[in-house]
């Protein structure tokens, strides 16, 4: 699977986002050990609170298609509204839940950039620990 792909999979699902409190669009592509694809979008709530980030979202797609394939080898995250946009705290954690390996992001000129998910997420508790 081309990295290019995944990105621009992120890409098309920010265009979709439901943020009409916060005008902050996010897309995430989640790209799995077999190669499926697996997008999300965050989804605002006039009840503030209730708001859903585009990465958990993507993972709760992942999870719903396929109890076979569960490892994350990478998630792309895109935002039209800010560059570049790395997950929040309480969705590196759930990344992590499903091994995610690696984070990738745009900076301002669109150019990707490849972050280990060890360097967002040290120290991480996860399954392994229980
Ligand atoms: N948001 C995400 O979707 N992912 C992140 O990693 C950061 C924040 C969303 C949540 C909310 O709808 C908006 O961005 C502003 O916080």
């Amino acid at each position: 699977m081309d990295l290019s792909h995944v990105i621009e999979a992120a890409r098309a699902a920010s265009l979709k986002a439901y943020a009409p409190y916060s005008n902050f669009r996010v897309g995430a592509a989640i790209l799995t050990g077999s190669g499926a694809v697996h997008t999300g979008c965050n989804v605002e709530n006039a009840s503030y609170g209730l708001a859903i980030c585009a990465e958990r979202n993507a993972v709760a797609r992942m999870i719903a298609a396929n109890a076979d394939d569960r490892r994350i080898r990478l998630v792309a995250v895109v935002s039209p509204d800010a560059a570049p946009c790395f997950p929040c705290g309480a969705c590196r954690q759930v990344l992590h839940e499903f091994g995610c390996e690696e984070v990738v992001v745009l900076d301002a000129s669109g150019e990707h950039e490849r972050c280990p998910f060890s360097e967002i997420l040290p120290h991480a508790f996860g399954p392994e620990d229980l």
